[in-house]
C-alpha cells in the first residue's frame, strides 16, 4: 500500500505535487468514492480515476529531447501550438516534459512518466546544473558579468549563477553571447538574469543538464537515457542535496 499521491505520480498521470493538487481538488476517486484528503493508501489493485482516467501501473521511460525553439513544453496548448509531445507520437507511455523550456527557448530538455524522478530533478534542493548560451542585445561588459557572479535577487531571494562567461561580443551588430549556468529553477531565470543587468534575450539554448549534453541530437530528435545514466542522475540529486 502506498499513498494514493504517489500511485498517481508513479503511474505517469502527473507530479506527486500536483497529483496533491487534484486530490483537494476532489478530482481523485478511490473505488468510487471521492478522496479530498492526502494521506490516503491505495495498491494498483483498487480501481483510481483522476478526472475520469484510469491510473494504472506503467513501465518507466526516460528521454532526452533537442527542443526546437516555437514548440511549448506543456502536454496540451489552448492556442494549438506545437508541442514538445508532437515529437512523441511513436510513445505510447503518457511522458510529461521534466521542468520547463521557455516557448523561444531551444536545447534540452528531459521527458518521463515518472513522476517521482521528475520531482526529484526539478527540486531546487537538488541543486542540478543547467548549461546555458545566451544570445542578448547590446555590449555586456565585464562589470556586468561581475554584477551576474556576485548575485542578483530574483523573487526575493539572491540568485548566484554557477558558472558566468562572455564569450563573445559582436561591436557591429551590438549583440553578445553569453554562456551561464544555473541550478535554481526559478521560471525565466536566465531572461531575468539578463534583464537585471539591462540586456533583453534574443535567443537561448540549453546545452546541459547536468552531466547530459545534447550531443549529436538534432533539434526535433529524442534518445531514451540509459539506465547507467538514470542511476547517475539520481546519484546526482542526492549527492547535491
Ligand atoms: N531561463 C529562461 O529564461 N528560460 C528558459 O526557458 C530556461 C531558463
Amino acid at each position: 500500500m502506498q499513498r494514493l499521491q504517489k500511485l498517481i505520480a508513479e503511474s505517469g498521470y502527473c507530479s506527486r505535487r500536483k497529483a496533491e493538487e487534484l486530490i483537494k481538488q476532489g478530482k481523485v476517486t478511490l473505488n468510487g468514492k471521492v478522496v479530498s484528503e492526502l494521506g490516503t493508501k491505495a495498491s494498483f489493485g483498487d480501481d483510481i480515476l483522476v478526472d475520469g482516467n484510469l491510473i494504472e501501473y506503467q513501465e518507466k521511460e526516460y528521454y532526452l529531447f533537442y527542443k526546437p525553439r516555437s514548440v511549448v513544453c506543456t502536454t496540451k496548448d489552448d492556442k494549438g501550438r506545437k508541442t514538445v509531445l508532437d515529437y512523441f507520437d511513436d510513445v505510447d507511455k503518457r511522458i510529461y516534459p521534466v521542468g520547463r523550456l521557455d516557448y523561444d527557448a531551444s536545447g534540452l530538455l528531459l521527458l518521463t512518466n515518472d513522476g517521482e524522478f521528475a520531482n526529484l530533478m526539478m527540486h531546487p534542493s537538488n541543486k542540478i546544473d543547467k548549461f546555458y548560451v545566451v544570445k542578448v542585445k547590446g555590449i555586456v561588459t565585464g562589470d556586468e558579468v561581475k554584477k551576474l557572479r556576485n548575485g542578483i535577487i530574483l523573487d526575493g531571494k539572491k540568485i548566484y549563477p554557477s558558472r558566468v562567461k562572455l564569450k563573445r561580443l559582436d561591436k557591429k551588430n551590438l549583440t553578445s553571447i553569453v554562456e551561464i549556468t544555473i541550478h535554481d529553477g526559478i521560471n525565466h531565470e536566465v531572461k531575468k538574469l539578463m534583464e537585471a543587468i539591462n540586456h533583453e534575450v534574443i535567443k537561448l539554448k540549453r546545452e546541459a543538464f547536468g552531466f547530459l549534453t545534447l550531443g549529436n541530437l538534432k533539434s526535433g530528435e529524442k534518445r531514451m537515457l540509459s539506465p547507467k545514466e538514470i542511476k547517475q542522475l539520481y546519484n546526482m540529486a542526492y549527492n547535491k542535496r
